[in-house]
């Protein structure tokens, strides 16, 4: 009886022991499981984050968060190469140290990041004490401790142009499959950051293509050079504070560079004339917006410049020019030029005048609220200049 006692007793015992095993094998298969579906989701999300812009900064910013929050790190940064030196270049970071970080430039092959641009190598270190690869300038000049890194290359078209590292699993160490979900986030990324950073370069060139065309206006008349910037550094500061979006605000900076752009049409002996203009010449004069407008139809991506060209000499009151258009009538960027335009004239050096005081030109631009110019723009621009925001050539004004 107690042999066959002892058999199911030790019977029972192999079962219990059995089921244990079972009862960890399981959990160690669903730990698996929701770590792969949550690495897999991480995944779906950068295809939509990498695809919702095409704002450089935005999206290095959207990848890193992504990327530091899958793979549970306490920071993370994206580093990008200098086309000129190969250096690398924080770009973006995140963490307590973000700011600090944006400064620091890694030297070419040096470091874990600069190893990996180099080599195009996946890195995991999982103590940088230890590896002597680990460029110590970066944790002392942010301040941050990194105890162990993940990071690898971002490739486009062939090319390493940068590096995405994660810094600092807040919990347990980083391992393979984090090594191979950040590859993964990397590879995904890499071609929309090479795209943006294209973007970026068009629309650069294009902008200094359009000061450089604003430039050659002023030239024609030495008392008109840094108008038409100036006119643009108010038009901005003006939409800004109306809280217009990104891409209004980007509008408004073209008109305000292009919105003379037609007084290249107009002769010098007028342009530059020290006394009043006759009848015949004021009517000449008067065509610039029109000529502005026609000179710009042929560039399609201006088309959308061009109303607030042809508009910056309207009146709110309808006793403008060219088409005395009245109120809204008048296109939002022409009616924004207008206040900036006027307010540059007034505290700029005139041939025929020395420049009026800001407060004589403020005391004006009240004055005509309301019936030159629309009055919420006046306000915005009056709202900025109380800031302090709008800043003025210190030559001294009239009758100083
Ligand atoms: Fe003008």
């Amino acid at each position: 009886m107690s042999t066959e006692l002892e058999t199911l007793r030790a019977k029972v015992l192999e079962q219990a022991a059995e089921l244990d095993s079972l009862r960890t094998a399981m959990s160690g298969s669903a730990l698996v499981g929701s770590e792969q579906l949550r690495r897999l989701e991480a995944l779906a999300d950068a295809s939509t984050v990498i695809n919702s812009t095409l704002d450089l900064k935005q999206l290095l910013k959207l990848v890193m968060e992504l990327a530091a929050r899958s793979l549970r790190a306490e920071a993370g940064s994206i580093l990008l190469k200098d086309k000129a030196t190969g250096d690398l270049l924080f770009d973006v970071a995140t963490g307590s140290s973000a700011e600090a970080m944006k400064t620091i430039r890694v030297p070419r092959g040096q470091g874990i990041a600069g190893h990996v641009a180099e080599t195009a190598e996946c890195v995991l270190v999982p103590d940088c004490d230890k590896d002597p690869r680990f460029f110590k300038d970066a944790d002392k000049k942010s301040k941050f401790v990194t105890r162990n890194i993940v990071a690898v290359p971002l490739i486009a078209r062939g090319q390493t142009i940068g590096v995405v590292e994660v810094l600092n699993r807040l919990e347990g160490t980083f391992d393979d499959g984090d090594l191979m979900l950040l590859r993964a986030l990397g590879h995904q990324s890499a071609v929309a950051i090479q795209n943006a950073q294209l973007f970026q370069d068009v629309e650069s060139g294009f902008l200094s293509t359009v000061k450089a065309l604003a430039q050659a206006v002023d030239a024609k008349d030495s008392y008109t050079a840094g108008h038409s910037s100036r006119v643009t550094q108010y038009s901005v500061i003006i939409a800004e504070e109306l809280g217009l979006d990104a891409d209004l605000v980007r509008r408004v900076r073209l008109s305000g560079l292009l919105h003379d752009v037609g007084k290249i049409g107009i002769g010098d002996s007028v342009l530059g004339k020290p006394g009043k203009l006759t009848d015949e010449e004021f009517a000449l004069m008067k065509t610039h917006p029109a000529v502005g407008g026609h000179i710009l139809e042929p560039v399609a991506q201006l088309a959308d410049v061009i109303p607030g060209v042809i508009s910056h000499h309207e009146r709110f009151d309808g006793r403008g020019y060219p088409r005395g258009l009245k109120g809204e009538e008048i296109p939002l960027q022409g009616r924004i030029i207008g206040v900036a335009d006027a307010f540059d004239a007034m505290t700029s050096h005139r041939v025929y005048r020395p420049r009026l005081s800001d407060e004589v030109a403020i005391a004006e631009l009240k004055k005509y609220s309301g019936t030159q110019f629309d009055s919420r723009m006046v306000d915005a621009f009056l709202e900025a200049f109380n800031k302090g925001l709008i800043v003025t050539d210190q030559s001294p004004p009239a009758g100083a």
